[in-house]
């Protein structure tokens, strides 16, 4: 279990342009590209763990796998083949949800598995929908948890109104919706991501949703045409630099070729309303705008967040640094999802501030952070990627050592390298 370092950074001011490549689309990239005949050409793919996972199950389900090291080729089996071992999801919900629906409609046996931070991750809000529709789907706890086992088959057509706001359930019920015979639909409240819809749009199917809200979702009746993406910079990813400028007085930070996409973007609008001056800049639009987020320091105030908390779900740990170094009380409400993530971020982020000699209270469905000075301490990951970097980033104020550090790799493996280019003596020192 490696260890991290970090010492306090003077003033900086750059231009970022290789932050990690976005998850979500390219966990999709590896697995749509199985839903058309021809080969599909995906150039930044994201080498973190948790995507070369699905890169790696896309292969056991008999896709051939072309890595130049630059461009990735996918070439699709003409049917999807049954594995002869286990596929392993690795840290992955994103992965291991979505493979779920598109797997329970293809004839087969799968076994879905992780590691233990995945396999303690509640998965029957996509079991319970696809068992409702045909899937025949066991696992831990009645079906609950990974490992879990899918017998895969023909699926009924479905009208499903979620009770939560997730992009892995909607994008599981489309995955299993558009192998049905007919048409179903599915309802939110709040538009979750939507790379699903606009990557499967662009590949020639028909998911739209109507005036009264529901996302009709037509079966495909012929293989999809094949992905040609550049996978842009993930905003999950790069709201950690918008953070460390927000604290960094006098700081700037333009971040390159990011998806503007409006479900992704949220947090910078929080920050923006907290003080920090943000610009967006749209560049190109490829199935999503895409553009540089250029990002001021100014001094910050508190926020309540409060709503599209689907928006901002990832970002929440990294804003709460932001928050820790406001003038006055933030508050984080309506989040109770955070429970359920890598970690349970509403604990992992109210315990490591704690140790910050930050006031916090602790809530059911989120948290309350009193704004004041960070202080040096010795906090944990908790095996999770985004509490390691987000106190990595808390560390640029006052020095911070991070305990479990392996887990930055599941979706940023270059975050090191860049702490580095952001301040002499950041992070140089990494221990076990
Ligand atoms: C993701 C959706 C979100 C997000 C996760 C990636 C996706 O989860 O937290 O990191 O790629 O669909 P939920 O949709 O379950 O909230």
């Amino acid at each position: 279990m490696k260890t991290l370092t970090v010492s306090k950074c003077k003033v900086f001011s750059t231009i970022i342009d290789n932050i990690a490549s976005d998850k979500s689309i390219s966990h999709r990239c590896a697995m749509f590209s199985l839903l058309s005949n021809k080969p599909s050409t995906i150039k930044n793919f994201l080498r973190g763990e948790d995507t070369m996972d699905s890169l790696n199950i896309a292969q056991k389900l008999g896709a051939i796998i072309d890595d130049d090291g630059e461009v990735i080729k996918i070439t699709p089996p003409s049917n999807l083949r049954e594995p002869d071992n286990i596929l392993d999801c690795g840290n992955a919900g994103t992965g291991m949800r979505l493979y779920a629906g598109l797997l329970s409609g293809i004839d087969g046996s799968f076994v879905l598995t992780g590691d233990k931070y995945l396999r303690s991750r509640p998965m029957n809000r996509v079991t319970k929908p696809l068992r409702e529709i045909g899937a025949k789907i066991d696992g831990v706890d009645e079906g609950n948890k990974a490992p879990l086992h899918i017998r895969g088959g023909k699926l009924k057509s479905f009208k499903y109104h979620s009770p939560i706001d997730s992009a892995q359930v909607k994008s599981a019920l489309i995955l299993a919706g558009i192998q049905s015979n007919e048409i179903s639909f599915y309802k939110e409240n709040l538009l979750s991501r939507d790379h699903t819809e606009r990557m499967l749009n662009g590949m020639g199917a028909k998911i739209v949703t109507n005036k009264d809200g529901w996302i009709e979702i037509n079966p495909i009746t012929k293989p999809l045409k094949p992905l040609n993406i550049t996978v842009p910079t993930d905003p999950s990813s790069a709201f950690f630099f918008a953070v460390a400028v927000a604290i960094i007085p006098d700081s700037k930070v333009t971040l390159k070729n990011v998806t503007l996409n409006p479900t992704r973007i949220e947090a910078y609008k929080v920050l923006q309303q907290m003080g920090a001056e943000i610009e967006f800049k749209e560049v190109e639009n490829i199935y999503e705008p895409i553009g540089n987020i250029t990002v001021k320091y100014a001094p910050l105030k508190a926020v309540v967040v409060e709503k599209n908390i689907a928006w901002l779900i990832d970002e929440l740990p990294a804003l709460s640094i932001a928050m820790a170094t406001a003038r006055g009380v933030s508050k984080v409400k309506n989040a109770k999802e955070l429970r359920v993530k890598e970690s349970d971020r509403i604990k992992t982020v109210v315990d490591n501030l704690t140790l910050c000699g930050i006031e916090t209270c602790e809530f059911e469905d989120g948290y309350e952070v009193v704004g004041g000075e960070l202080k040096s301490a010795i906090v944990d990951s908790f095996g999770d990627h985004r509490i390691a970097m987000s106190f990595a980033i808390a560390g640029l104020k006052s020095d911070m050592i991070v305990k479990d550090i392996d887990c930055i790799d599941t979706s940023f493996p270059n975050f090191i390298e860049l702490l580095n280019k952001i301040g002499a003596g950041c992070a140089d020192k990494i221990s076990g």
